[in-house]
This record gives C-alpha cells, sequence and structure tokens, in this order.
C-alpha cells in the first residue's frame, strides 16, 4: 500500500502518518525528518538543506528527489509506505510517478488533510518535537509526560526553528502556491480522498482507517 499525505505546514501529516505506519506496518517516509536528522549529524546535505528550511523555503527538488528516491528503494519498502512531506511540486510528483509506472506501480491513496489557514498558525506555536526520534507533541493539544522530555526517547523537545510565526506563515505562503496544486493532480488520478482536519487526532485517523480498510 502506497499512500501520500497531502497538506499544509501543520495540518497533522506527520501525526496520521505515524499512526497508518504503525497500524499497517509500512514504513513512514518523511522528507522534513530525513533533512532535520542530517541537519543534526550536520552532513553536507543537511548544512544545504538548513538555508532554506530556516527561511521556510522548500530545498531545492534536485536534492529532495535523489534522497526520496533512494529510500523508497530500500527493502523495508517494498510492501508500501506512507509518504509526509514529498511529493511538495509538481515536478516531485511526476517524478515519482514515472520512476513508479517503470516499475508497474503507483500511488494508490493521496490522503488531503484539510485545516484553515487561521487554525494552522494557533497549532504551530505549540508544537514541541523531538530531534532525536521525530516524535511530536503539542503542549496543550498532545503534551508530553514530562515537560520538555520525548515520551519515546528521553531526549529533549524543540520549538522547531521554522515554527516561528513569520516564517510559518511564508511557508503557508509556499504550500499554497508550490503544493496545494497537487490535490487537482491526484484527483485526476483519481486517488485523492480529503478529510476535515480539524477535528481531533483520534477521529481523523478513524474516517482514515475506514478508508484504507
Ligand atoms: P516538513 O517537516 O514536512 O514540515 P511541514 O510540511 O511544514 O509540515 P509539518 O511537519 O510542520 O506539519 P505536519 O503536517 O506534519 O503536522 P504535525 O503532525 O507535526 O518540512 C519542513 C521543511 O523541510 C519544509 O519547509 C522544506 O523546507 C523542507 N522540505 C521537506 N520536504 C520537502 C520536499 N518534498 N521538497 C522541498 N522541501 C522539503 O502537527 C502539527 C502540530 O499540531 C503538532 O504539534 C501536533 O501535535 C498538532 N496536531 C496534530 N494533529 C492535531 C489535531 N487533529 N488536533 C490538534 N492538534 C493536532
Ligand atoms: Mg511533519
Amino acid at each position: 500500500m502506497k499512500i501520500i499525505m497531502l497538506g499544509a505546514p501543520g495540518a497533522g501529516k506527520g501525526t496520521q502518518a505515524k499512526k497508518i505506519a504503525e497500524k499497517y506496518e509500512i514504513p513512514h517516509v518523511s522528507t522534513g525528518d530525513i533533512f532535520r536528522a542530517n541537519i543534526k549529524n550536520g552532513t553536507e546535505l543537511g548544512m544545504e538543506a538548513k538555508k532554506y528550511m530556516d527561511a521556510g523555503a522548500l530545498v531545492p527538488d534536485e536534492l529532495t528527489v535523489k534522497i526520496l528516491l533512494d529510500r523508497v528503494s530500500q527493502a523495508d519498502c517494498e510492501n508500501g509506505y506512507v509518504l509526509d512531506g514529498f511529493p511538495r511540486t509538481i515536478p516531485q510528483a511526476e517524478v515519482l510517478d514515472k520512476a513508479l509506472s517503470e516499475r508497474g506501480e503507483s500511488i494508490d491513496y493521496a490522503i488531503d488533510v484539510d485545516v484553515p489557514d487561521e487554525a494552522i498558525v494557533k497549532r504551530m506555536g505549540g508544537r514541541r518535537a523531538c530531534v532525536t526520534c521525530g516524535a511530536t507533541y503539542h503542549i496543550v493539544n498532545i503534551p508530553p509526560k514530562k515537560e520538555g522530555i520525548c515520551d519515546q526517547c528521553g531526549s529533549e523537545l524543540i520549538l522547531r526553528p521554522d515554527d516561528e510565526p513569520a516564517t510559518v506563515q511564508k511557508r503557508l505562503d509556499v504550500y499554497h502556491e508550490q503544493t496545494q496544486p497537487l490535490i487537482d493532480f491526484y484527483q485526476n488520478k483519481g486517488v485523492l480522498h480529503s478529510v476535515d482536519g480539524t477535528r481531533s487526532m483520534e477521529e481523523i485517523f478513524a474516517e482514515i482507517t475506514a478508508l484504507l480498510g
């Protein structure tokens, strides 16, 4: 089962993708998490990606596409995966489509988690992320058991540099301009499903599992 999560920054793609990955036993592949892990480890890729991420811009397609295609060709992705944060531009979607069709494969579901911009801005300031394992929390909605500490791995939680309010607005602008057109792209392929992302994470997940079976 190959699934793509679509939605604005902060819509809850990562939150739902992790739950899908766990239930259906497929890898959760987040290009944002891959970049953040590289930044943390000080790799060349990380240094390059950080310039764009901190500004709320997209990392260039050439860099992103290569990383993603390498990741999904690993053995654990053989039975499918849930992509979170990729594709983010029409050229990225076209490259993925081509790579899959060369193997006689295609995307089964593109799930758009729909949340209006006003709600997003409120959510982001409260998000806390673990740079070690990628877990995310919200100081009000989904708090960790111990303030500032990851429940899963015990590392420190941070406010992502790109969650500063001015950068969130920039990311939303970039989303509307470059990523939202993917909704029509996958609608035309007959695999798009929109879910109302303003409800509780459990309600959203129940709708997604009803869809995936
Ligand atoms: P990325 O890491 O993908 O960030 P994003 O798309 O901006 O999305 P987020 O991770 O911010 O939000 P999310 O939808 O996963 O929401 P979450 O579940 O955390 O990318 C970061 C950067 O990397 C990009 O800006 C770009 O520079 C670069 N990049 C990555 N991929 C790229 C690509 N393909 N091409 C080019 N550049 C790329 O939830 C948000 C918060 O809300 C959390 O606190 C959560 O706990 C809370 N929450 C979740 N669900 C609910 C709910 N139902 N109710 C209440 N609160 C909720
Ligand atoms: Mg995310």
